[in-house]
């Protein structure tokens, strides 16, 4: 079953306020009052899953090359910002049940990798969340991973996740039995969030990192949001509260 969805789900871990996708950024995340966060998993060489966004690893940390073809014994020493490691996703799952909050995991599978990647990433998850009757929201960009944790792991929720939704984007949810429809959030328009009102579909955008953004979508129907900007879920979260 998918527990109820907070408004706000942190970006990549901590967003803006910590190393993108670290352990760091998820325990920054819970100390601001988030209940949800997002990060992204790939698999490393060895085929563990481990937090990262990009197929290569110039960007977030200081080695180089792809994390497919990266040893674990050489990813672990990497330096992910501060000095913080590169996550396994074991690691980040079970200091998110640990904290209590939501995990949304968006398997992000580097080319061809889509169903091992499916694979690992419903394994640990079901082995950490074992028992718990609050399980992570798996998401992702790929049909296949999807479907594999569909058939590997039906108890486990998913999420449906586009950049740009396509016409008949209800028939994929339903033969993926997902739970949530995941989109940029310049995506949204009347059409789309009345298809969603009317399959009863929470809508769930990134990335808002604009108060005016948030509302007009908040106002819309849209039943949570991605950010960056921890500062603005939390002010938002206290007014919509009071
Ligand atoms: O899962 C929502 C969002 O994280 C998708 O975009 O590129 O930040 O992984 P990206
Ligand atoms: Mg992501």
């Amino acid at each position: 079953m998918l527990p109820s969805l907070p408004r706000w789900i942190a970006h990549r871990g901590g967003g803006s306020l910590a190393p993108e996708n670290t352990l760091a950024g998820i325990r920054l995340a819970a100390r601001l009052g988030l209940r949800a966060v997002e990060f992204d998993v790939m698999l490393s060489a060895d085929g563990t899953p481990v937090l990262i966004h990009d197929e290569t690893l110039e960007r977030t940390t200081n080695g180089r090359g792809r994390v497919a073809e990266t040893a674990d014994a050489v990813l672990f020493a990497l330096d992910a910002g501060d000095g913080e490691p590169v996550p396994t996703f074991r690691a980040a799952a079970s200091l998110c049940r640990e904290l209590g909050l939501l995990a949304n995991v968006e398997i992000k599978p580097a080319g061809g990798y889509e169903r091992a990647t499916a694979e690992a990433v419903a394994q640990v998850a079901l082995a950490v969340w074992q028992g718990s009757a609050h399980l992570p929201l798996l998401s992702s960009f790929s049909l296949e991973a999807l479907a594999v944790v569909r058939d590997r792991a039906p108890q486990l929720p998913r999420g449906l996740l586009y950049d740009q939704v396509p016409a008949d984007w209800h028939a994929a949810f339903v033969e993926l039995d997902a739970r949530t429809l995941h989109c940029a959030a310049g995506q949204v328009d009347g059409q789309l969030l009345a298809a969603a009102a009317a399959h009863r579909v929470p809508l769930l955008c990134f990335t808002v990192n604009c108060p005016e953004q948030a509302k007009t979508l908040f106002a819309g129907g849209v039943a949570a949001l991605f950010t960056d900007r921890l500062d603005l879920a939390v002010a938002e979260t206290a007014a919509y509260n009071r």
